[in-house]
């Protein structure tokens, strides 16, 4: 794989890199994506299951729906992408800033993550706000009941209609405005408030990169796009660092 010596030049000198990922760096792990031909939005409707009142409505099919979810990402691996992710590490001050729920940043031990929609794996109590971690209710087949209170439990993930948590999107925008180069990996870049973390980089002098298998919204906007696999083209860009 040969990469623009841009690239290189920006690796010399920078100090401090922001991935910015997407479920597509989890897809290599069996994770489905959103959108595209086999994505999840395709086979069940976003206003049906991810939002508030559909949970309102339908409060147990919107919870066997997360536990299928969950049942999926227990029963995955971090994947290279993730993995290379942490190498980084060794070089540079990371911040994963990610879109996804799916706990796989944080199994493969990245230091400083900012989860802009939540984690599958934390539920809260609907009226009194207590969480809970998934394995307090792993095996209910129905919403759960707060043991505090008895008010409805939900996934901890940010629904259609929400806002994000503030004082984690503040920090990812922080650290989006300092970094130095931002991979864009994995992600369509549609949904917004996210979707503003790259652009803000850039507004702030960042050097933008994607890594995805096809082009996106934020393609024309980036300064250099990588096409192919996160999993296989995050390794070899670390390769460039190793090879010093
Ligand atoms: P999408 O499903 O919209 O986009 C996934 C992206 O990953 C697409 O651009 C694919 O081309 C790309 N892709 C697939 N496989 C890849 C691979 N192996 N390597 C690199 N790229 C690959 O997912 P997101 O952009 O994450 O929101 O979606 C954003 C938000 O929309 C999600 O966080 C979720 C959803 O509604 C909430 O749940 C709030
Ligand atoms: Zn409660």
């Amino acid at each position: 794989m040969e990469f623009d010596k841009e690239l290189t030049k920006k690796l010399d000198e920078a100090s401090s890199i922001v991935f910015f990922t997407g479920a597509g760096i989890s897809a290599e792990s069996g994770i489905p994506t959103f959108r595209g031909d086999e994505g999840l939005w395709k086979k069940v409707k976003p206003q049906e299951l991810a939002n508030f009142d559909a949970f309102l409505r339908n409060q147990d099919m919107v919870w066997e729906w997360y536990q299928y979810r969950r049942n999926i990402m227990n029963n995955t691996k971090p994947n290279a992408g993730h993995k290379t992710i942490v190498e980084f590490e060794k070089y540079f001050d990371v911040t994963v800033i990610t879109q996804n729920v799916d706990n796989l940043h944080r199994r493969a031990k990245s230091k400083t993550i900012f989860e802009l929609h939540g984690n599958i794996e934390r539920n809260f109590c609907i009226e009194c706000k207590t969480f809970y971690n998934h394995n307090e209710f792993g095996s209910a087949k129905r919403t759960p009941k707060c043991k505090k209170c008895g008010g409805m439990v939900r996934p901890d993930v940010v629904w259609f209609g929400e806002n994000l948590p503030q004082d984690i999107f503040n920090k990812a925008e922080q650290k989006a405005k300092e970094c130095d180069i931002c991979f864009v990996v994995g992600t369509s870049a549609v949904i917004f408030p996210a979707a503003n973390i790259p652009i803000t980089a850039k507004q702030y002098g960042a050097y933008l990169v994607e890594i995805n298998v096809e082009q996106t919204d934020i393609t024309s906007s980036v300064d250099y796009s990588i096409k192919g696999k996160s999993g296989e083209v995050l390794p070899k860009i670390l390769d460039i660092i190793k090879d010093k």
